[in-house]
């Protein structure tokens, strides 16, 4: 079983995005997978249509099972344990408990055997819940927006998950994701340039900037059910098989 967060400091590059689109590649490839919720703005049970819940509230705080917290998304192979803006109170409510960086994990191991992968959906922030998913990862996935100013603070940032899981715990950035890929820009091309030569080989290969990707929340759809033959369903495609092993990294330089 693999726990795989996706995280970055910024907002609006495609985390959650990301999250959902994967987690729905991985249950489509027959995995069983889990997509859990860490941002109080709940996006993830939105994106796929359904109503925001405080499921992570309940696990964390009220205690309840992972089972009475967990739920179908309607698609084969897909859980989510949901999130609303009481996860800002759950997050005040563990701030003080005792081991409070392994929470999560601990709440949740119980229910890992029933999993093949699990998805973590973090904020855009460093706090104590985006801490909790680092130690319950084996890896994380850093979205990057191919932007200037997107590898501001990008470096310190991942400098400090690796602080934070050094000693304890055995998490690894498996990816930086290049997000919202314009092939014909100056931009892109020397954002890409610049993260090529900083990440090399953890560089995965780019999703390209997609108005089907922006459109299929709306409908509550995944990009597989609302246009699988569009450029996001195909660059998630790939992003899976290198994630399963089907293809190796490195993105093309053009
Ligand atoms: N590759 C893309 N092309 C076009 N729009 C995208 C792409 N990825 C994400 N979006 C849209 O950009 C917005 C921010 O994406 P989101 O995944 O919510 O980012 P985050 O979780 O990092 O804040 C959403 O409206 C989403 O639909
Ligand atoms: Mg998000």
């Amino acid at each position: 079983m693999r726990i795989i967060a996706i995280a970055n400091q910024k907002g609006g590059v495609g985390k959650t995005t990301t999250a959902v689109t994967l987690a729905h590649a991985f249950a489509l490839g027959g995995y069983r997978t889990l997509l859990v919720d860490l941002d109080p703005q709940g996006n993830a049970a939105t994106m796929l249509g359904m109503d925001v819940q405080p499921m992570l509230y309940n696990l964390l705080v009220l205690k309840h099972t992972p089972g009475q917290c967990i739920q179908p998304t309607g698609r084969p192979n897909l859980d989510i344990l949901a999130g609303d803006k009481s996860t800002s109170e759950a997050k005040e409510a563990i701030s003080g408990k005792f081991r409070r960086e392994t929470i999560l994990a601990d709440r949740l191991r119980p229910v890992y055997n029933q999993y093949d992968y699990v998805f973590l959906d973090c904020a855009p922030s460093l706090d104590i819940l985006n801490v909790n998913a680092m130690t319950a990862a084996n890896s994380v996935i850093i979205p990057v927006s191919v932007e200037f100013m997107s590898l501001v603070g990008l470096r310190g940032y991942i400098d400090t998950l690796a602080e934070i899981t050094q000693h304890e715990y055995q998490i690894h950035v498996s990816a930086v994701l290049p997000t919202f890929m314009e092939n014909v820009t100056t931009e892109a091309k020397t954002t890409m340039s610049q993260l090529q030569e900083k990440f090399g080989n953890l560089l995965a290969q780019p999703i390209r900037r997609d108005q089907r990707l922006k459109e299929a929340p709306a409908e509550g759809k995944t990009i597989f059910e609302y246009d699988p033959r569009s450029r996001g369903a195909l660059d998630y495609t790939a992003l899976y098989k290198q994630l399963t092993g089907g293809t190796s990294y490195g993105a093309q330089s053009s």
